[in-house]
């Protein structure tokens, strides 16, 4: 039997800001950032939530889903790179705020591409029969990071946790393929030296371009499927011109593609689970589509999943 996404939860901060509030801090415009990037303005955690409390928010939400107790999670992993302090982790914050007395707790940390592997290193766990449930959040609070002075990196980035059961179910559905990859060479092109994250927009944007698009065709060949069986795709939220690229290379029109960057930003490992949320809300994603997840982030890292959905 395959591991699957059995529930799924996201949290995103009330406060929102806008490209107009932008305009007033920073020399930039509305019509480029919608331009370069898609973006049109991006949700921001106050200083009474830290990265710990957006992620407890969300993974209530997905154990709720999933019809589980907090007892019977094995393993909680959680993804981020902004962590409430270096350790004790956001995991094991989270363990004890849930009451998963029965959980160990480690925290991932692989940029954008984290929440994938999270739920690779989640499918192991379940696949094996080691846990019969982990639960996997994808949480920044990049604010925090973030040089609000510098309109490269400023204008791109926005809070939220999105979080995921990982379970068995039925034959034939769950997570049928996984992709993993990195590159440390490609470090220096966006990193965090000191307090803030600094980037070199261009060649990530050409790895990003690169990678996203063959680890999606990787991983539906591995799958033993075509670019045809695929129903939907979910690409790292990071900039509307890399997920159309991506979404060009599996050849799929433009509604089989989750767009959620124009109302959060880039939320690096939080991207695909908040995207997913709200397809699934949206009624997007049914029951037994082909879906495929793939994200990219500093590192370089990367990570990509074929899934047909269902419990
Ligand atoms: N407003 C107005 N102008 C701007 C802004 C801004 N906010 N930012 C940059 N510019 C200017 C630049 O200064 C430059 O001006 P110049 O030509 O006079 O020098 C011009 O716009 C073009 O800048 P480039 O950086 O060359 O433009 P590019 O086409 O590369 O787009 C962008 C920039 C949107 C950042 C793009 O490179 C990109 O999306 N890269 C990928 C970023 C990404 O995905 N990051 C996520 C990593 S995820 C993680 O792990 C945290």
């Amino acid at each position: 039997m395959n591991a699957g996404l059995i529930g799924v939860g996201k949290f995103a901060p009330s406060q929102v800001l806008t490209n107009t509030d932008l305009e007033q801090r920073l020399d930039t415009s509305d019509e480029w950032i919608r331009t370069m990037t898609g973006i049109e303005e991006r949700r921001i955690a106050d200083d009474s939530m830290d990265t710990s409390d957006m992620a407890y928010e969300a993974a209530v939400t997905a154990i709720e889903d999933a019809g589980i107790k907090p007892e019977e999670i094995g393993l909680i992993i959680v993804a981020t790179v902004t962590p409430d302090q270096p350790f004790p982790t956001v995991s094991n914050i989270l363990q004890n705020r849930l009451g998963a007395k029965n959980a160990a707790s480690m925290d991932i940390s692989a940029a954008c591409a984290g929440f994938m592997y999270g739920v690779i290193t989640a499918k192991q766990f379940v696949e094996s029969g080691s846990y019969d449930y982990v639960l996997v959040v994808g949480v920044e609070k990049l604010s925090k990071i973030t040089n609000w002075e510098d309109r490269n990196t400023a204008v791109l980035f926005g809070d939220g946790a999105g979080a995921a059961v990982i379970g068995k179910v039925s034959e034939g559905r769950g997570i049928l393929s996984f992709e993993l990859g990195s590159d440390g060479s490609g470090g220096k092109h966006l990193s965090q030296e000191g307090r803030y994250l600094q980037m070199n927009g261009r060649e990530v944007f050409k790895f990003a371009v690169r990678q996203m698009g063959e680890s999606a065709i990787n991983v539906t060949e591995k799958a033993g499927l075509t670019t045809e069986d695929v129903d939907y795709l979910i690409p790292h939220q990071a900039n509307i011109r890399i997920m159309e690229a991506s979404r060009e290379r599996l050849k799929l029109p433009k509604e089989k593609m989750s767009k959620t960057i124009h109302k959060y930003g880039n939320t690096s490992s939080a991207s695909i689970p908040i995207s997913l949320f709200d397809d699934l809300a949206e009624g997007k994603v049914k029951d037994d589509d082909v879906i495929v997840l793939v994200g990219f982030g500093a590192g370089l890292t990367w990570g990509a999943l074929c899934i047909k959905w269902g419990r």
